[in-house]
């Protein structure tokens, strides 16, 4: 515990350092130790902005929050009720967002700076969206916002899709370099280097998930891609690590780059490979987070060929409660059938190399889908069959489909229904398999305890570990995902409108539901992307015993600390 906090402080201690350094030079910011903000004399003239766009040909957004519709008191656009109530309507749809330059999915972290729920007289402001964005589209765009945004001392975040649970995607007077329109995809029929050869492909940094998928299936290919069709592939997704239903049999998303190409913070154009003189920089950026070490331009991972998929879904409800003897049977019989899919389904699942999306809330049990690539129907039939036994046996009600793909591709699309954004305040650990071989029932009681709180639990089931490619190059993906069995995730209600009860029910999370779960893995982590902002110790719990060599990565190519993100490495300082 010593040493790890001692590591820590070297990585803040660094920074610091920098900080005395930037008092001592002179700077155009009178707030010297601060970021220079919009309305300080500091922030640049609308002629210096306008001269700054001209270099970017033309592709400086200024934000309009899109929840301006919504208000009467704002600088942008007039009230409009229709429109007002078609981006409310729309909310939860991810597309809402990722097409804005702004806008962000986690809620938390627009701080209601322009809400659409609080009503029109609520206020209207850029508060901590970024202020402007650029439509990167190359990395002379990249190059040019990183040395104006230097030269005036301005913070700058990194915008994919804003698709972020933790808030890395926007910043209070930050101008975001926003990679959503770079979307080139390239396929290389045998990529070589010392570590592989084979198919790959190269994806632009603004790649959707459904849009790899889509062009690799049409090559008889597949790429490893989340359940979230619409997150970006080479952007927080694969650079922090990147869970889907191929894992079982590819490894994780992080676990397929064999190229990054991208513009450090110091503005050098370079590509880093596990073979080249940035193989520290290739090594950090798969699994080490977004945002951190240099904006991604382009990103080459392997592709593979197709398989023919077999996948199934099941769904089963709570029996409502009730104090009498046939009710307290009924949970009884729903409680046995949740055991089992712990105790004696979910492992052989993941030995046939299988992949589960599971969720248990008080209302009831669901799978959307239960994935065997490269098996076959019966195959996974026989795996569900003493599930569906008990089920039928036990008189519990339940809904279940199972079906053969020729291709994954049909599978992913015919049974993994497209989701919304996730209107929850969230936590998430995970879980190693021993849990599941050596003592389920403890672990299926921590689950009932945290849905008696009113949470809900979602699961995303791989095996991150069995399948990686002989060669696969080391990476700085969470150690604790290669033996994680669960990728849980905690919810508790969100709120549009309620500020008070999202911080209590992060609270809850962080101080009561977590700890629990915790406790059963000492010293194990959490996936950096489905976490606790709040997450104490999260060095190690995001990062594992990577932490103090991606600090020092870190520091080599960001060494004024430009990139910061909340629980990005260094972040600390
Ligand atoms: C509804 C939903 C479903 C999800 N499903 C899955 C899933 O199935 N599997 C899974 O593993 N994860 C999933 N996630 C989590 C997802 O991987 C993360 O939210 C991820 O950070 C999204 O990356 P993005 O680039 O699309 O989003 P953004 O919010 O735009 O960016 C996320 C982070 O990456 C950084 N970043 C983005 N692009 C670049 C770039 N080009 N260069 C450098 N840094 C960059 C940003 O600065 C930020 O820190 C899901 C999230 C949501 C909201
Ligand atoms: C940047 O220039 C383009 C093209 O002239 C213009 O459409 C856009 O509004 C400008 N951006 C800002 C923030 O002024
Ligand atoms: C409101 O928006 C709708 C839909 O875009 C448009 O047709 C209408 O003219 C707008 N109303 C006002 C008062 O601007
Ligand atoms: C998804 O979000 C949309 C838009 O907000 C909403 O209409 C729909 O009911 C949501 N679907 C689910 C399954 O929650
Ligand atoms: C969020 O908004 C509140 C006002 O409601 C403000 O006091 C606070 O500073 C804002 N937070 C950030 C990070 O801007
Ligand atoms: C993909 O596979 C199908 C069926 O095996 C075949 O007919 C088709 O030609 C293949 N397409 C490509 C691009 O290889
Ligand atoms: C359930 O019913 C029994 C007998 O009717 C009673 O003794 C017990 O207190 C009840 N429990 C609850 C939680 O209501
Ligand atoms: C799994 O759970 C069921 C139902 O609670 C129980 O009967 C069975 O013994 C358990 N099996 C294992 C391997 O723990
Ligand atoms: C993954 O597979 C390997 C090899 O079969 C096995 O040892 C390990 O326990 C599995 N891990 C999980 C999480 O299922
Ligand atoms: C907000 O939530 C808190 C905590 O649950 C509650 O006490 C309060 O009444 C709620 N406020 C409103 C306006 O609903």
């Amino acid at each position: 515990m010593a040493s790890h906090l001692l590591r820590y402080l070297r990585c803040a201690f660094f920074f610091l350092l920098l900080l005395q350094l930037s008092l001592a030079s002179p700077t155009p910011n009178p707030n010297e130790d601060c970021y220079c903000f919009p309305g300080e004399s500091c922030w640049p003239t609308p002629a210096q902005w306008a001269e700054f766009n001209r270099t970017v040909d033309g592709r400086l957004i200024a934000t309009t929050p899109i929840g301006s519709v919504c208000h009467v008191d704002n600088p942008w656009t007039g009230y409009n009720v229709t429109e007002c109530n078609a981006l409310r309507a729309n909310w939860d749809f991810p597309h809402t967002h990722y097409e804005s330059s702004s806008s962000v999915m986690a809620g938390l972290y627009a701080n209601q700076s322009c809400d659409p729920f609080l009503g029109p007289a609520s206020r209207c402001i850029v508060g901590t969206y970024v202020q402007y964005a650029v439509r990167a589209e190359s990395a002379a765009d990249i190059q040019q916002t990183l040395a104006f945004t230097r030269a005036h001392h301005i913070r700058i975040v990194v915008r994919n899709t804003g698709h972020d649970y933790l808030g890395k995607s926007t910043g209070a007077g930050a101008v975001a370099i926003w990679t959503h329109h770079l979307k080139t995809i390239d396929f290389l029929d045998e990529y070589r280097s010392p570590s592989y050869r084979g198919p790959a492909v190269r994806v632009g940094a603004g790649v959707q998930i459904f849009e790899a998928n889509a062009a690799a299936s049409r090559r008889n290919l597949t790429v490893v891609g989340g359940n979230c069709r619409s997150v970006g592939l080479a952007g927080g997704y694969s650079q922090g690590g990147g869970h889907g239903q191929l894992v079982s049999r590819h490894g994780l998303a992080a676990d397929q780059v064999l190229e990054w190409e991208v513009v450090t913070a110091t503005g050098d154009h370079l590509v880093a490979t596990p073979h080249n003189r940035h193989a520290d920089l290739y090594w950090a950026l798969a699994g080490g987070g977004g945002g951190t070490y240099a904006v991604v331009l382009a990103m080459t991972s392997r592709a593979h060929r197709e398989l023919p998929t077999a996948a199934a879904t099941l769904a089963f409800a709570a029996p409502a409660a009730a104090n009498h003897s046939a009710a307290l049977a009924a949970l009884a019989a729903y409680n046995t059938v949740v055991d089992l899919f712990f105790n004696s389904t979910l492992g052989p699942l993941l030995d046939a190399r299988g992949a589960a999306i599971w969720e248990l809330t008080a209302a009831g049990f669901s799978a959307t889908p239960l994935t065997l690539p490269g098996g076959t129907q019966p195959q996974l039939q026989r795996l569900l069959d003493p599930m569906l036994a008990a089920l039928t046996r036990l008189r519990v009600p339940y809904t279940y489909s199972i079906a053969a793909f020729p291709t994954f591709y049909t599978s992913f699309e015919t049974m993994s229904p497209d989701v919304n954004i996730s209107a929850y305040n969230l936590g998430g650990r995970l879980l190693p398999r021993r849990l599941l071989d050596s003592d389920p029932a403890i672990l299926v009681d921590r689950f009932r305890s945290i849905l008696a709180s009113g949470a809900v639990l979602s699961g995303v089931s791989v095996n991150a570990s069995r399948e990686l490619p002989r060669n696969t190059p080391p990476n700085a993906v969470n150690p604790a995902w290669r033996d994680a069995a669960i990728d849980l995730v905690i919810g508790t209600a969100y709120s549009e409108t309620n500020t008070t009860l999202n911080t209590l029910n992060q609270q809850l999370i962080t101080d009561t539901l977590l700890p629990p779960l915790e406790e059963l893995t000492p010293g194990g982590g959490a996936y950096l992307n489905e976490a606790d902002a709040h997450q104490p110790d999260w060095q190690h719990v995001f990062y594992g015993e990577n932490y103090a060599q991606l600090c020092s990565i870190k520091r080599r190519y960001d060494p004024e600390g430009i990139f910061y993100a909340r629980t990005a490495v260094g972040s600390e300082s």
